[in-house]
Order: structure tokens, then C-alpha cells, then sequence
């Protein structure tokens, strides 16, 4: 057995990481007012030190201050979220994915998503990040050869690496009292996403958007999130429907 210790500075640090990612929230309720280049361009470095295959960097971000297409963002979004929840899914549904919220907020929780209203931050936010993927190359060359060879199933990988980036760049919003929000509410269907990569110039068809980061100054702390599912209930051991149980667990 080994006897590897984490020294205790280390741990000092995984604490506070671990508070980070745990205090994280999706914070949609954000002041109008701008947000300081500095930060931006702070969350947009973060978003930057994710790791990509041969370290390849699949993303571009486009930073949309813009108040005209701002409001033609949200309202693809709010469209969106009234059809998927105010048409496609009963009210019950909506009520158990609110379960964790105290039943005076699950009413009005659902009313802001049958409403489509969840998702007027997307235009009232003062920045939202869009986040684009060269979804052509799976390695750093432009012909690389395990593009040609291995070919599709490689084609999620810029996908995976924009979402490390959103993930950087969440964090690094959340560490810095921002209010952010992954979403992709705004591109639910194709014509959506073409619509806004006109708008945007994204060049077509082989940038994709993979998801935008709404980012602003929060209106109000948000502590409560829907709770997350324990890993012995998610992980396996050596092979799917083994349950991992761990033998020893960090009290923190
Ligand atoms: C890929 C992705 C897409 C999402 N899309 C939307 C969206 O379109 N609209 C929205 O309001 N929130 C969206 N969210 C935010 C999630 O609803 C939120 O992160 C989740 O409920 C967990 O809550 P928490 O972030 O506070 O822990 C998205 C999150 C991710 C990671």
C-alpha cells in the first residue's frame, strides 16, 4: 500500500479549489451596468489555459456588446425556451427539476420557463461570450493526419475542448464576484445558430458555436443550485454497472 501523503499546503489549496467549483452558480440575474474590460479579458485568459489536443486552441470567442444583436440573441433563446418548456415538456417535469427550490420559487420558476422570461438575460446582460469551435480540424495541422485517418469520430473533440474553456472561464467569473451562465438556449434549432453566425460573422460552415457565456455584475448572491448526484452513484469500477465504492473519503 502506498504511503503517499498530500502535503498539507496542497490540500490547503484543493479546499479552496473545491469551494470554487462548488460556489460556482449559473447567475442570470445580472445589473445592467458594463463589465470592465479587466475581467473580461481576465475570464477570456482563463478560458485560454484550457487544455486542446496538440494544444490546437479549437476556439475563438466573440465578445457581443452590442444592444442590437444582444436583443436578437435573447429572443432566439426566449423562442427556444417556449418550446421546449412551455409546449414540449408537462408542468410536472419542470416542478421535479425545480424540486430543490422552496415551492414558492418552483411556481415561479416554472412560470419563467413555460414564459420563455428565464431567458431575457440573454438580452439584458450587458456581455455575452459566444463561443465558435473549428469543428474541420481535430489536431493542430490543418490536414492532420489522424483527422484523415481516424475521420468522425473525432469530431466532438473541439466541442470538449470549448467546454473546458467555458469551464475556465466560469470559474474565473465566479472568482471574481461576476455573474455568468453557460447557455445555448438561443440555438436550439439549426436556423437559429445560422442566423446568429451571420450576425456574428462566423465563418461558415465549418466554425460551429458551441454554447455563449452570459457575463455581468449579479443583482443578488446565489447560493442555493440544484443539488449534484453522488459520485458512488455515477461512477463505476472497471466495467459499466460495477458501483464504485470508495474505501477512504476526504471529509471535506
Ligand atoms: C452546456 C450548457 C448549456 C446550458 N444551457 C442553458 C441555457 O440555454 N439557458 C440557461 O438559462 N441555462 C443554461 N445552462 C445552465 C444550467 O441550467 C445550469 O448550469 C445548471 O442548472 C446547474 O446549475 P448551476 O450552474 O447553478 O450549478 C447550461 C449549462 C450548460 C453547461
Amino acid at each position: 500500500m502506498s504511503s503517499w501523503k498530500i502535503p498539507d499546503d496542497k490540500i490547503e489549496d484543493a479546499k479552496l479549489l473545491f469551494k470554487n467549483i462548488k460556489s460556482r452558480r449559473a447567475v442570470r440575474d445580472v445589473k445592467k451596468d458594463p463589465v470592465p474590460d479587466e475581467y473580461i479579458h481576465k475570464v477570456l485568459e482563463a478560458a485560454s489555459h484550457a487544455p486542446s489536443p496538440e494544444n490546437y486552441e479549437p476556439w475563438r470567442f466573440i465578445i457581443v456588446r452590442d444592444k442590437k444583436k444582444l436583443k436578437i440573441m435573447g429572443e432566439h433563446a426566449i423562442k427556444g425556451c417556449v418550446t421546449m418548456f412551455g409546449t414540449m415538456l408537462p408542468r410536472t417535469e419542470i416542478n421535479h427539476r425545480f424540486g430543490y427550490m422552496p415551492s414558492r420559487a418552483v411556481a415561479v420558476s416554472v412560470n419563467l420557463m413555460a414564459s420563455g422570461w428565464r431567458m431575457c438575460y440573454i438580452r439584458d446582460a450587458p456581455v455575452q461570450i459566444v463561443v465558435a469551435v473549428d469543428s474541420k480540424r481535430a489536431m493542430a495541422k490543418d490536414i492532420s493526419p489522424i483527422t484523415v485517418i481516424s475521420g468522425a469520430h473525432l469530431n466532438h473533440l473541439p466541442f470538449v475542448c470549448s467546454g473546458l474553456a467555458l469551464m475556465n472561464a466560469s470559474l474565473m467569473a465566479s472568482a471574481l464576484g461576476l455573474g455568468s451562465c453557460i447557455h445555448n438556449f438561443e440555438f436550439q434549432d439549426p436556423t437559429d445558430e445560422r442566423e446568429i453566425a451571420e450576425m456574428l460573422n462566423i465563418p461558415q460552415p465549418h466554425w460551429k458555436i458551441s454554447a455563449t457565456l452570459s457575463l455581468g455584475i449579479p443583482i443578488r448572491e446565489r447560493t442555493l443550485g440544484p443539488p449534484r448526484t453522488k459520485v458512488e452513484k455515477l461512477a463505476f469500477e472497471d466495467e459499466w454497472g460495477k458501483w464504485y465504492k470508495p474505501k477512504n473519503k476526504l471529509d471535506w
